[in-house]
């Protein structure tokens, strides 16, 4: 059985459908915090836009299918593994194995369809890394970054879903005083453009903590979500977000990533 993640999701009863994607219409993933936007079509899905006032879009979806048969097919290798689609396309499944996968492929086919090139992982665990002032890997609150327009697609279809924070309730990993003071003295230098430059280059200031009080949130099994990326020129801010911790989850993780 696909797993959820155990942070808040909304209740279902809180979403209409927004083909319009103007904040009167929207309605929001997380109450009381109007960035995200809640729909129910592919047509709102693409639609909406990622401005000032809407950094996400998540379409809300109950999917049909054994989506955990789908993540075990195969011959499962490694910690994250791309699944072979064309054999997936004719691969031998349960009815209901059959089921989700067509919807994978149908969300496969319908994102190509308008330009994006996603792919689907099956993931056990992402490397960690172990660094004790500021790690800086996918289960650390993070945003996506470009020097091209683009924007970030996600779906979990088994396992727990990955997880989001507000901007209102982040803070950069590098204003956090006592971090950064660290990192200056690791830097060796002082905190100038010099140190600048390499929190850039380090990806440092990509990484979020959550500021007292914050609460993370879940973003659902079989939910299509759009983020806004940090890109020049971006009229979005990026929407930061990260892995879930697979301690204790039991079932691979089955993820569209474009
Ligand atoms: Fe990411």
């Amino acid at each position: 059985m696909p797993s959820e993640s155990s942070l808040p999701k909304p209740q279902d009863g809180l979403i209409l459908d927004d083909r319009s994607g103007s904040a009167k219409a929207a309605t929001p993933w997380v109450p009381g915090y109007r960035m995200i936007h809640a729909v129910r079509s592919w047509e709102a899905f693409v639609e909406t836009p990622l401005t000032g006032s809407c950094n996400a879009v998540v379409w809300v979806r109950e999917l049909a299918g054994d989506f955990g048969e789908v993540a075990a097919w195969g011959a499962p290798s490694g910690d994250v593994e791309a699944l072979d689609v064309p054999a997936l396309r004719s691969a031998k499944l349960t009815p209901s194995g059959r089921q989700a996968a067509d919807a994978v492929l149908h969300d496969l086919d319908r994102l190509k369809g308008i330009g994006h090139e996603p792919g689907i992982e099956r993931v056990e665990r992402y490397p960690r890394d172990d660094d004790e002032i500021a790690p800086t890997d996918v289960y650390s609150f993070h945003v996506d970054s470009s020097t091209v327009p683009t924007e970030t697609i996600l779906c979990t279809y088994a396992g727990r879903a990955s997880e989001g924070l507000r901007l209102d309730q982040a803070q950069r990993m590098v204003d956090v005083d006592g971090t950064r003071a660290k990192l200056l003295e690791r830097f060796g230098g002082d905190d100038d453009e010099r140190f600048a430059e390499y929190l850039r280059e380090s990806h440092l200031e990509l990484h979020y903590k959550e500021l007292p009080g914050a609460e993370p949130f879940s973003f659902g099994v079989g939910n299509l979500w759009r983020l806004a990326v940090q890109y020049p020129g971006s009229p979005a801010p990026a929407f930061i977000h990260r892995a879930p911790a697979e301690s204790g989850a039991p079932g691979t993780r089955l993820l569209l990533i474009s």
